[in-house]
């Protein structure tokens, strides 16, 4: 046995895990792929790397140091328990299995159980960075217990992006279970989030500033300057650049309007409305990804719609008003965002730490921000922080950009362009700025046609008033 780590699974992102691994000091790294062709391609084509490869399941066990540790990155689904059975097979306890793909975290924690009952760790480690990330340095979310982290941990930390600010790897343990792959679903939700808000930043500036996308993409490299920093503005303002070849128009017009997913935003808001979080703006991204992929519908009822209203007149302000409300809904989706992380911690028994986890989340990962290192700040501040819009800083940061918002959201709606997550957050931010809420009339309405009582703000209890008799109230 001559590797201290392994891989399964070795399509794009597990070549380049695997080749991560092997750059740095101290790794000797295992591989193995179900059809060994694609393992004898990785191995010859990098030499460098100093791989032990195996054609068997057995002869790959057979090639790692103990306790073995192997990163199975294959296919989330069914494709992840058939590598996991048969690594079951000829692992032993104290082992240790990751995970390293985007399963769903409820998978993982019936996977982590029956792994456990042989005595073997299971770990869900979610991944974020793309390809690129894999190979130089991705930000890491492993769950699974403390014990199997012990071994885990310094192999992940020689791999893992290191923040920019203080030289951090960018993996932390997450909790247990699946407290990792939960996270990096997170994660994903606000993936989806940032991106909407982005589109929704461009197609005002195109639709109502009037400007082209190549003006948007120098707007958008300017913000990059800002508090705004981050990989997903960077990457926008270059696909905004990018013009077609064969038509010569921006790449973007060339470019069906029609978003796709894998379903990692949706899993987001299906567990957020379990959970009873509104996560209102990752919500929207999801649902605008769908309006946009339902193509016949829109194309039928398009027409029939007749009443467009014209462009509002802006002033000169209106870039830096777009940027301002981008700022604003970005804060409450991130705190959105959180709220889910910590209600998925107390509903599975997780000890999350939410500043570790925007700390990870400072490199290497698809929305790794300045910003980040904002929301790190604020939670070492309080750890006990209610909403991350109570923090000083970001509730300093709202409030400022507070007409601005407004004036987008108005400009948006008059104009007749979609801004459906700008909205919903400024909706959001709107809900928990306001002394009541007309929940009470709804509770009213509850009682009314079933009975289901209401509180009262004077007085503790349960109240009925008897709306098809006296209407006169009852305490029960
Ligand atoms: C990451 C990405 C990665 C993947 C998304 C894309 O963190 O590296 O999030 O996981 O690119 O799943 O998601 P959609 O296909 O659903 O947009």
């Amino acid at each position: 046995a001559t590797a201290n780590i392994g891989v399964v699974g070795l399509a794009v992102m597990g070549a380049n895990l695997a080749r991560n691994l092997a750059s740095r000091e101290g790794n000797t790294v295992a591989v193995y792929n179900r059809s060994p062709e694609r393992t004898h391609t990785l191995v010859t084509e990098h030499p460098e790397a100093g791989f032990v490869p195996s054609e068997t399941i057995a002869n790959f066990a057979a090639s790692l140091q103990r306790p073995r540790t192997a990163i199975i990155m294959v296919q989330a689904g069914k494709g992840t328990d058939a590598v996991i059975d048969q690594l079951t097979e000829v692992f032993e306890p104290g082992d240790i299995i990751v995970d390293g793909g985007n399963a769903l975290f409820t998978d993982t924690i019936r996977r982590e159980a029956a792994v456990r009952a042989l005595g073997i760790h299971f770990v869900g480690a979610g991944i974020s960075g793309g390809e690129e990330g894999a190979l130089n340095g991705p930000s890491i979310m492993p769950g699974g217990t403390v014990e199997s982290y012990e071994t885990l941990g310094p192999i992940l930390e020689s791999i893992a992006a290191r923040a920019p600010e203080d030289g951090t790897p960018c993996v932390t343990h997450i909790g247990t279970d699946g407290a990792g792959h939960f996270v990096k679903m997170v994660h994903n939700g606000i993936e989806y989030a940032d991106m909407q808000l982005i589109g929704e930043a461009y197609d005002l500036l195109r639709r109502v500033g009037g400007l082209s996308p190549a003006q948007i993409a120098d707007v958008f490299t300017e913000w990059n300057e800002g508090e705004l920093e981050s990989y997903l503005i960077e990457i926008t303002a270059e696909v905004l650049r990018q013009v077609d070849a064969k038509t010569g128009e921006p790449l973007v017009d060339v470019i069906l309007d029609r978003a796709g997913m894998k379903g990692t935003g949706t899993w987001t808001v299906q567990n957020a409305l379990s959970l009873g979080i509104p996560v209102s703006g990752i919500a929207e991204a999801v649902f605008a990804r769908g309006v946009s992929g339902r193509t016949a519908q829109r194309e039928a009822v398009r027409p029939t719609i007749t009443s467009r209203p014209e462009p509002v007149a802006i002033d000169d302000d209106f870039v830096e008003d777009v940027r301002r409300a981008l700022y604003s809904s970005k804060v409450i989706a991130y705190a959105q965002g959180f709220d889910l992380i910590l209600a998925g911690a107390e509903e599975y028994n997780w000890d999350i730490n939410p500043g570790a986890v925007a700390k990870i989340w400072r490199a290497g990962c698809i929305i790794r921000a300045r910003f980040l290192n904002r929301i790190a700040e604020a939670y070492d501040r309080n750890p006990e922080l209610q909403s991350l819009i109570a923090d000083p800083y970001f509730a300093g940061e709202v409030a400022e950009g507070d007409a601005a918002w407004r004036r987008v959201v108005a400009v948006a709606a008059q104009s007749g362009v979609p801004a459906p997550a700008f909205g919903a957050t400024l909706s959001y931010y709107d809900s928990l700025a306001s002394d009541r809420l007309p929940a009470a009339l709804i509770q009213g309405q509850r009682d009314f046609f079933g009975a289901h009582t209401y509180g009262r703000i004077d007085r503790p209890g349960v109240f009925h008033t008897n709306w098809s008799g006296d209407r006169n109230e009852v305490e029960l």
